[in-house]
C-alpha cells in the first residue's frame, strides 16, 4: 500500500496472516483457508493472489503488496468501491475486499473488459459471492472501467435522491456499504483481534464418528500441555447442558432437550463437542485438543431417515421414538375415490437433498463477562433473545444474565437461526471467568453448523380431462438429523407448501419428522 513494512514472521506463515495479525490490515478477509473462496486476495507484486495460500517464505524481499485499504477509503473511494456501493454489491460484503481488489487487479490488466471478461476474470481467480448472484458486481466493474477511462464522470457513481424523494426501488446506498467494501467493517474475527490480552483461545474436541457410546473423557494430559488454563466437559455446566430445541406442538414425542452443549453420554452426530480446550493461543488450544481421550462405543450410524426407520435400527435418543412428529394434511373430499376417476394420474418420488448454508465467513463467536456482571456472548446469531432463551437453562442462567451481541455477519442464510457456537462459548467462560474466542474452520463449520434438512417426498397429483389438479396425495418424510429443534415446523412446511399455488381441492397427506445420525437440521 505504499507504506514501507519490516516484517519478521515465521516462513510457513500466510500473507493473510501477516496483514491480519502482524499489520493490523483486517480488511483482508479469511473465508475458507484453503485459497477458495478469494475474500483474502490481494495483489502481490502486480499479479492477483490469494492470500491464505501464499506462504511466506515464497514472498520475494521489497515485495510490493496491494489491499483494499490500499485501494480507497472511506472518505476517498476509488471509482470501483463507489460503484459496488451504489449498485448495492456490498450485501453481507464480507467477499468485498477480495472482489475489490481483484476488479483493481483486472482493470489495470484490461481498462475496458466486456462483461463476460469481467465474470471470466472473477471465475478465474476463484472471487465467490453467495449473496449477490455477481450481477451487481459485474455492472459495477463495467460502470467504475468506464470513469477510469474518463468515459464517463466519476459524479455519475455518486448516488442522487431522486427529485420526488421516493427511495423504494431505487439505488439508496446500504447504510453499512462503504465500510464493507473498504474492508472497515468489522466481523467477529477481526473483534476478536481487539479482545484483552487475558483472552483464553479455545479448540474443540469433537466426534470423529456419528453414534457411539460415551464410556469415559480424560483430559488429564491435555490439562498438563503447554499454555492449557482450563478443558471444559459436561462436567463443568451447572445447568441441564440441553439446548432447548422449542417444541412447537404438543403432539411431538421428543421433548425437544435431546441437543448436548457439550456431550455426555452420547454421540448423536460426526463433530459433536465433547470438550472445549481453553489456552493461552490457538496453537496450544489445538495441540491440547488432540490430547484429550475419549473412549467410545461406536454405535451402527443411520446416515439417511430411511435407514434409520428400518425396524431392527435402534433409538437415537433412547426414549424418543425415531419418527418423533407426524404433520397431517386433510383438505376437501376423500381423495382415493377422486384418484381412481380423475382423467390423468401423475406421481413420482423426489429426494431434495441437506443443504450446506456456505456462506463466505466460517463461524465464530466469543464471550465475557460485561461491567453489569452478564454473560455476554458476540456471535452470528440473527435471533439474539431466542437464542438466549434457548442456551440458558442448559448453562444454568436466567435468561436474563446473558446479553446477546450480533456481529457484523458475513452472511447466514438461515442456518443462523439455530444456537451453534454460542452455549459453547458461554460454558467455555463460565467455566473459566475468562473471556474466551472460538472460531471454526471451514470444516468444522460445513460438519457442525445445522442444514437444510433433506425431504423424501412422494406425490401424486390427479387431473380432469382438461389438466386442472382435482386432488393431491402427499407422504413426505424430513430427514431431520440428529437434533429436535425446528423439525415439527419445518415438517409442518410440507403440508403448508407441497402443491401451494394450484388451488388444488382436495387433498390428503402426511409428513414424518425422522431422527438421524447425520448433521442437525436448520432453516
Ligand atoms: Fe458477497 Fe455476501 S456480499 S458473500
Amino acid at each position: 500500500n505504499g507504506i514501507p513494512h519490516i516484517v519478521i514472521a515465521d516462513p510457513e506463515a500466510t500473507l493473510a496472516d501477516i496483514l491480519r495479525n502482524q499489520l493490523g490490515l483486517t480488511g483482508t478477509k479469511v473465508g475458507c483457508n484453503e485459497g477458495v473462496c478469494g475474500s483474502c486476495s490481494v495483489i502481490l507484486d502486480g499479479k492477483l493472489v490469494r492470500s491464505c495460500v501464499t506462504k511466506f517464505k515464497k514472498i520475494p524481499e521489497w515485495a510490493c503488496v496491494t489491499t483494499v485499504e490500499g485501494i480507497g477509503t472511506p472518505e476517498k473511494l476509488h471509482p470501483i468501491q463507489k460503484a459496488l456501493v451504489l449498485y448495492g454489491a456490498a450485501q453481507c460484503g464480507f467477499c468485498m475486499p477480495g472482489f475489490v481488489v481483484s476488479a483493481k487487479a483486472l482493470l489495470e490488466q484490461n481498462p475496458s473488459p466486456k462483461r463476460e471478461d469481467v465474470r471470466d476474470w472473477f471465475q478465474k481467480n476463484l472471487n465467490a459471492c453467495r449473496c449477490t448472484g455477481y450481477k451487481p458486481i459485474v455492472d459495477a466493474v463495467m460502470d467504475a472501467a468506464a470513469v477510469m477511462r474518463g468515459d464517463q464522470p466519476e459524479e455519475s457513481l455518486d448516488y442522487h435522491l431522486p427529485a420526488d424523494g421516493r427511495i423504494w426501488g431505487g439505488k439508496y446506498p446500504r447504510p453499512s456499504a462503504v465500510a464493507k467494501v473498504t474492508g472497515t467493517a468489522e466481523y467477529g474475527e477481526d473483534l476478536g483481534k481487539r479482545l484483552p490480552s487475558n483472552t483464553l483461545q479455545c479448540a474443540l474436541v469433537q466426534a470423529k464418528v456419528s453414534h457411539a457410546n460415551i464410556l469415559k473423557i480424560d483430559s488429564s494430559e491435555a490439562e498438563k500441555m503447554p499454555g492449557v488454563f482450563k478443558v471444559v466437559t459436561h462436567r463443568d455446566i451447572k445447568g441441564k447442558n440441553r439446548i432447548n430445541g422449542l417444541v412447537t406442538w404438543a403432539s411431538n414425542k421428543c421433548d425437544g432437550w435431546d441437543r448436548p452443549i457439550l456431550a455426555d453420554s452420547k454421540v448423536f452426530q460426526y463433530g459433536d463437542a465433547i470438550a472445549i480446550v481453553c489456552a493461552d493461543t490457538k496453537e496450544q488450544a489445538l495441540a491440547a485438543a488432540e490430547k484429550v481421550k475419549v473412549d467410545l462405543e461406536v454405535l451402527p450410524a443411520y446416515m439417511n431417515a430411511l435407514e434409520a426407520m428400518a425396524d431392527d435400527a435402534i433409538e437415537i435418543h433412547p426414549g424418543t421414538p425415531i419418527i418423533y412428529f407426524t404433520q397431517g394434511v386433510v383438505k376437501g373430499q376423500e381423495t382415493k375415490p377422486l384418484m381412481a376417476s380423475a382423467a390423468f394420474v401423475a406421481e413420482g418420488s423426489y429426494y431434495t437433498q441437506r443443504q450446506p448454508h456456505l456462506t463466505i465467513e466460517p463461524d465464530m463467536g466469543f464471550a465475557y463477562f460485561d461491567e453489569e456482571g452478564r454473560l455476554t456472548i458476540h456471535s452470528k446469531s440473527i435471533a439474539l433473545y431466542l437464542h438466549a432463551l434457548m442456551i440458558s437453562e442448559g448453562l444454568g442462567l436466567d435468561a436474563s444474565q446473558i446479553r446477546m451481541v450480533q456481529n457484523t455477519a458475513g452472511g447466514t442464510f438461515g442456518y443462523k437461526f439455530c444456537p451453534t457456537i454460542e452455549a459453547l462459548v458461554g460454558a467455555a467462560c463460565i467455566a473459566t471467568q475468562r473471556p474466551v474466542y472460538l472460531e471454526y474452520d471451514y470444516e468444522q463449520f460445513i460438519t457442525y453448523t445445522g442444514k437444510r434438512s433433506p425431504f423424501f417426498t412422494n406425490v401424486k397429483l390427479g387431473t380432469d380431462k382438461n389438466g386442472k389438479i382435482v386432488a393431491m396425495e402427499t407422504d413426505w418424510i424430513v430427514d431431520h438429523g440428529a437434533y429436535s429443534e425446528f423439525g415439527d415446523l419445518l415438517t409442518h412446511k410440507g403440508a403448508q407448501f407441497i402443491g401451494a399455488g394450484y388451488d388444488i381441492p382436495n387433498i390428503r397427506g402426511r409428513g414424518r419428522t425422522v431422527c438421524t445420525n447425520h448433521a442437525w437440521g436448520a432453516p
